[in-house]
């Protein structure tokens, strides 16, 4: 059910949650100050208890009121980057952000995000938690329609059109004295290094400790089974598959092409993935081929993992982590 800006920031107040748009993937909001609220965000979605949800703010000032942490390097980080898709891992001063909301870790993770309903939200609330908004496991919403699929048509969401970013934030979190990706996402690992001056490695994330929870949990799978493959398209052909592929490469054979656009645009790929996944499942798709034969940097990093998580159908981690 589409809903107004004002009906959004009141039901937020009521204590409901609902789905809104961010730059990068579409939320399932509910107000930072409502414990209640935010339980319902975790059963809503089916998500462990164990996975943290990310603080929304607009006012940069907010995270000296919830965080310890100050350093030149996280305001030349902020000062760059926010509005837009970085998230941060701070930790947090006692009280500020409720436990069922951080999954009982002593950090938070904060991001400002740039949809600019996302923001007359947020001038309003002052601060919002919110995952993306689809069952977990799934891939994300990047549509109003999308949310709709996942949580039915009488679902509140306020429409904010495609997200422009298509993946969702990168997250990085402070280990051993240097910033560390613990999620990549929309921003990439180069970007960051103009303002870090180093370019930042990838947190580790053992089950024993992880950086970030929601790594360990299975992510972004359609229905459909898909194969990834970087070796030539002929090699591997021997029936008329399903591809997802590019614009300018030929896949003789093929009955039909989810197409993400040209080699050339990575911002293209990103801004169409999950609706192409989801599209796999729409039209009944049981098995598809991917070419994954695309660069390993910038976005295409990110593009490249989602479509390896998206292709695994287990867990990644074999221990706590259920399937939901
Ligand atoms: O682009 C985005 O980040 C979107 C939009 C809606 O803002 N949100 C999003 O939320 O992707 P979600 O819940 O789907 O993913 C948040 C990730 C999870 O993997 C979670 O484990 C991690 O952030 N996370 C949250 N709090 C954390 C913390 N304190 N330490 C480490 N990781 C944390
Ligand atoms: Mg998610």
């Amino acid at each position: 059910m589409r809903i107004s800006l004002e009906q959004t920031i009141s039901l937020l107040q009521m204590g409901q949650v609902v789905a809104i748009p961010t730059e990068t993937v579409y939320g399932l909001a509910a107000l930072l100050s409502d414990e209640a609220a935010i339980e319902k965000i975790f059963h809503i979605k089916g998500r462990p208890s164990s996975n943290p949800l990310i603080v929304h703010i607009a006012d940069k000032e907010l995270c000296a009121k919830y965080s310890t942490l100050a350093s030149k390097e996280f305001d030349h980080l902020i000062e760059a980057f926010w509005p837009g898709p970085l998230t941060i891992v701070l930790p947090v001063r006692e009280g500020v952000v409720p436990s069922i909301a951080r999954a009982g870790l002593p950090t938070a993770a904060f991001r400002m995000p740039a949809h600019p309903l996302a923001l007359e939200i947020l001038r309003s609330v002052s601060a919002f938690v919110a995952p993306s908004a689809n069952l977990s496991g799934t891939p994300s919403a990047t549509q109003a329609e999308h949310v709709e699929n996942d949580f039915g048509s009488h679902f509140p969401v306020l429409d904010g059109g495609r997200c422009v970013q298509g993946l969702e934030s990168t997250i990085l979190v402070k280990q051993d004295e240097c910033w560390k990706v613990a999620r990549l996402g929309s921003l990439s690992k180069e970007k960051i290094a103009e303002v870090l001056g180093y370019l930042p490695e990838d947190a580790s994330n053992d089950s024993s400790q992880p950086l970030c929870p929601g790594q360990l949990f299975m992510h972004y799978a359609p229905k459909s089974r898909l194969y990834l493959s970087r070796v030539e398209y002929e090699s591997c052909l021997n029936k008329r598959p399903i591809v997802i592929g590019f614009s300018e490469r030929k896949y003789r054979g093929a009955e039909k092409i989810f197409s993400l656009g040209s080699l050339t645009k990575p911002e293209e790929a990103a801004f169409r993935l999950y609706d192409v996944l989801r599209q796999l499942d729409r039209d009944g798709v049981k098995e598809a081929w991917v070419d994954s034969n695309i660069p390993c940097a910038g976005v295409w990093l990110t593009i490249l993992e989602r479509l390896t998580r998206a292709s695994i159908k287990a867990p990644v981690d074999r221990g706590s982590a259920a399937l939901h």
